[in-house]
């Protein structure tokens, strides 16, 4: 079992990850956070093993345990579903003291650290991730969000777990396309932060495909590792560092938001996003071909798209002038300046832009 923090002061915490730890939540939480309470949150794919088993975890460490049960997808980040979780934990006399516990996907996370962020100025909170997605991603960070019909992520917090627990055997039970899927968040941490662990990914990949724990623990590991640095230097995302974690992304959000969110997986559009990326950051001369080519290859054999689906051009532009990293109506792209680093580059033409749309 290996044990990561992220350092931010009074607000720092472990993240620990293992293979069969699952049932090892209650002491967990337990031994950081001295409470009689939990609100545990999730979703009905979920629930069975996985939740039961943390609803059992917290009753022999003495934790009196209600859970929720929601709807899975995306729509369950919804003002409505928040709303219910607000009700909810009146209804349980959640206090100060209570803990909220997500265990899930990056929906459950997201909606269940805003409603810790939310409910009663603020309840700690403790994550479980059960996808990929959310182990690499989404559960490190502190970043929790609902949606707005048509404006994703726009209401939410900057609200810290007080621990994340993650237990790789969950991803048995994960279908083959979202365990695909939350790959392609793991390829972004090579390209835009470490060459090596780029280099780790393409040579094994076979080990990936047959989800071989050793290699998805140092998978997950490094992953959360290099999230972890990015965000104790850059919390709120202030200085820029944050967004490098934002590598095709802008791409991706207009992908999405011009596919109805239903065509692709997040991840799925984050592959075809960062290769768009790439291929503009070689079109602006600062890469060569080679480093596009490598992640076309890497993301292929991975089971990823990496072709932009027809869509209208100028739609795609205007969809992209949505993006959060847009500066006074300026367009601004993580672009690759080698493996594994990348810069926010300002002021980029359109033109430029259409060509790699037109490629
Ligand atoms: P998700 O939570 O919708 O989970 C995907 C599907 O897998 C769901 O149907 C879920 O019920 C199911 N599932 C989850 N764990 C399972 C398991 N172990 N076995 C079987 N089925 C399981 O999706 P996701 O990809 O985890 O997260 C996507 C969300 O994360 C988006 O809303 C995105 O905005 C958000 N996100 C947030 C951050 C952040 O920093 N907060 C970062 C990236 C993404
Ligand atoms: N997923 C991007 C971030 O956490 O900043």
């Amino acid at each position: 079992m290996e044990v990561l923090s992220v350092p931010l002061g009074e607000r720092s915490y472990d993240i620990q990850i293992g293979t069969g730890n699952l049932a090892a939540v209650g002491a967990f939480i337990a031994s950081r956070r001295a409470t009689s309470h939990a609100a545990v949150v999730t979703d009905e794919n979920v629930r069975d093993p996985h939740a039961a088993v943390v609803l059992e975890s917290l009753r022999l460490a003495d934790i009196r345990a209600e859970m929720r049960v929601l709807p899975p997808g995306e729509s369950t980040k919804s003002v409505a579903q928040a709303q219910g979780l607000w009700q909810w934990l009146l209804d349980i006399n959640a206090d100060r003291k209570s803990v909220v516990v997500a265990v899930g996907g990056g929906v459950i996370g997201d909606l269940a650290g805003f409603a810790a962020a939310t409910f009663a100025r603020g309840l700690d909170f403790v994550q479980v991730p059960t996808t990929l997605l959310a182990h690499v991603d989404s559960s490190v960070g502190g970043k929790v969000a609902i949606n707005l019909p048509g404006a994703k992520n726009m209401v939410g917090a900057f609200w810290q777990p007080r621990g994340v627990l993650i237990d790789t055997a969950v991803l048995e039970t994960l279908p083959e396309r979202e365990f695909r899927a939350g790959l392609a968040e793991v390829v972004k941490y090579g390209v835009i932060l470490d060459a090596e662990f780029f280099d780790y990914l393409e040579k094994h990949v076979r080990e990936i495909e047959t989800r071989d724990p050793a290699v998805l623990r140092h998978l997950i590991l490094r992953s959360c590792q290099l999230k972890a640095n990015i965000v104790a230097a850059d919390e709120r995302e202030e200085t820029g560092l944050r967004s490098v974690l934002n590598y095709g992304h802008t791409f991706c959000h207009a992908i999405e938001a011009l596919t109805g969110y239903d065509r692709f997986l997040h991840g799925e559009a984050v592959a075809i996003g960062m290769v768009c990326a790439s291929r503009l950051a070689e079109r602006l001369g600062r890469i060569g071909g080679e480093i596009t080519r490598r992640q076309v290859e890497l993301l292929r054999v991975l089971g990823l798209p990496v072709d932009l689906p027809e869509l209208d051009r100028q739609e795609f532009v205007a969809a992209m002038q949505r993006d959060k990293k847009v500066e006074h109506g300026k367009l601004r792209f993580v672009l690759p300046s080698r493996m594994g680093h990348v810069d926010l580059v300002g002021g980029v033409a359109s033109d430029d832009v259409f060509s790699v749309l037109n490629d």
